[in-house]
């Protein structure tokens, strides 16, 4: 058979949740899941929308594509019709659907999040890893870029898609805007489709400046986006993706049209009415959304402070929920405790301290780069009542480091247990 893996996050997620069943006490570094609640105007608005149970067009009602398209608008400055917005079961579906419908291979940073290289088997694509600039924060660097596309044609390659992804997971950054207009220009140079993932866009730290690709190369940039991060809903399946408004955008929605009429129908007639409330613009969820950022931010700041003050060093995190350190130096001390590999020292961790990670080479990065992705997400947020005293406790004028000290014990914890790890390292 001719299946890929199954998600190293979904297999992580349901590893620790077995040994939680067992009574074992992990700390859960290994999964990228906001966990805010509900925003209760959204929960009172699915509620009265539960009895409605027609299907619905399959590329999203008319009138939640028009919301969309004026909320992209005002957040990202451009100009989209509802007529260039998609509506699919998480940007998931609709990453799918788009790299099934253009063809051509695909350029992919090394690291990148996990799900685009399965998506690129599961449709039969090669893959053509490029590096980002480690040396340099994982930069963007249009001669890494340059020269993996040089390689992969001189080799018989057809590289047409390129895709990247800012805020970034797994490294937990944004490229900055000049990077991605550097990066913009050179794909347009080459007629490629940029694959623009910001589902994390939304949560970009103040004083951090997301911008897309489309800016621009609008011509042949496709946006993705969702109710998945900013808004912790990433259960209720909303994805959104917004294309180029010329004939090759429209020969996509109609490729979308018969993927999803085909296979899902549509999003849930209530998730549907409830997503126009949510991109609607309204003030009190614009608010929640920046609170819940700005807890995020607080959070992993803290998270990758304390690491690096220990000598565990990564880039400093400027959106999204993760951070991504090597333990590169420590490569000989490691293979003398039989570590060597990325996931031997993922593995490590998990069975003698209790921690939950993810390899790098989950994310298609090399095992002796000794990488791993930490989501800070979960800790002491664990349940939805911790969630929602994180959230109860945290004010616009709190000190950041009383807020952590005084209402985040396991983060404390994990702290802890690391340093007595990296004790035996240094
Ligand atoms: C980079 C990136 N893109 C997309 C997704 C999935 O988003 P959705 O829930 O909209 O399918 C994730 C989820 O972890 C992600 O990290």
């Amino acid at each position: 058979m001719n299946s890929p893996k199954a998600s190293p996050t979904l297999v992580i997620n349901e590893k620790v949740n077995a040994m939680w069943a067992a009574g074992q006490d992990v700390l859960h570094l290994g999964f990228g899941e906001s966990r805010f609640p509900v925003h209760p105007i959204l929960s009172a608005s699915l509620t009265e929308n539960v009895s409605r149970r027609s299907y619905l067009p399959a590329i999203g009602t008319a009138s939640l594509r028009s919301v969309v398209s004026n909320f992209y608008s005002e957040k990202l400055n451009l100009n989209f019709s509802q007529e260039q917005v998609l509506v699919g079961v998480g940007s998931k579906s609709l990453l799918f659907a788009m790299v099934h419908s253009i063809e051509g291979d695909i350029l992919l940073p090394k690291p990148s999040w996990v799900s685009y290289s399965s998506i690129a088997k599961l449709t039969g694509k090669k893959i053509i890893r490029f590096d980002l600039d480690r040396k340099n924060d994982f930069a963007l660097n249009i001669d890494y870029l340059e020269s993996a596309y040089r390689t992969a044609c001189h080799k018989g390659s057809n590289p047409k898609i390129l895709i990247l992804n800012s805020p970034n997971n797994p490294i937990g950054i944004c490229f900055s805007p000049e990077m991605i207009e550097s990066a913009a220009l050179w794909a347009r140079d080459k007629n490629l489709f940029i694959l623009s993932d910001e589902i994390y866009s939304l949560v970009t730290y103040k004083e951090f400046t997301h911008q897309s690709p489309a800016h621009f190369y609008p011509e042949k940039t496709i946006i993705f986006g969702g109710l998945s991060k900013h808004l912790s809903l990433g259960g209720w399946r909303v994805g959104i993706s917004i294309l180029p408004n010329n004939k090759e955008g429209k020969q996509l929605v109609s490729s979308f049209q018969s993927i999803a009429g085909s296979i899902w129908s549509c999003v849930p007639a209530p998730i549907q009415a409830t997503a126009e409330l949510a991109f609607s613009g309204n003030s009190d969820i614009d608010h929640y959304i920046q609170t819940c950022t700005e807890i995020h931010r607080i959070r992993t700041t803290f998270v990758h402070q304390a690491l690096s003050s220990m000598g565990l060093t990564s880039p400093k995190p400027t959106g999204a929920f993760y951070l991504y350190p090597s333990f590169k130096k420590w490569a000989n001390k490691l293979e003398k405790m039989g570590i060597n590999s990325c996931n031997d020292l993922s593995l490590h961790l998990l069975d003698q301290f209790g921690i939950a990670t993810l390899p790098g080479s989950a994310f298609g990065d090399d095992t002796n780069n000794l990488c791993l992705r930490l989501s800070t997400s979960f800790l002491d947020m664990e349940t939805d009542e911790q969630a929602q005293d994180v959230l109860d406790r945290f004010d616009s004028g709190i000190n950041p480091g009383l807020f952590m000290s005084d209402h985040h014990p396991r983060t404390k914890t994990f702290l802890n247990r690391m340093g007595e790890f990296l004790y035996m390292l240094i």
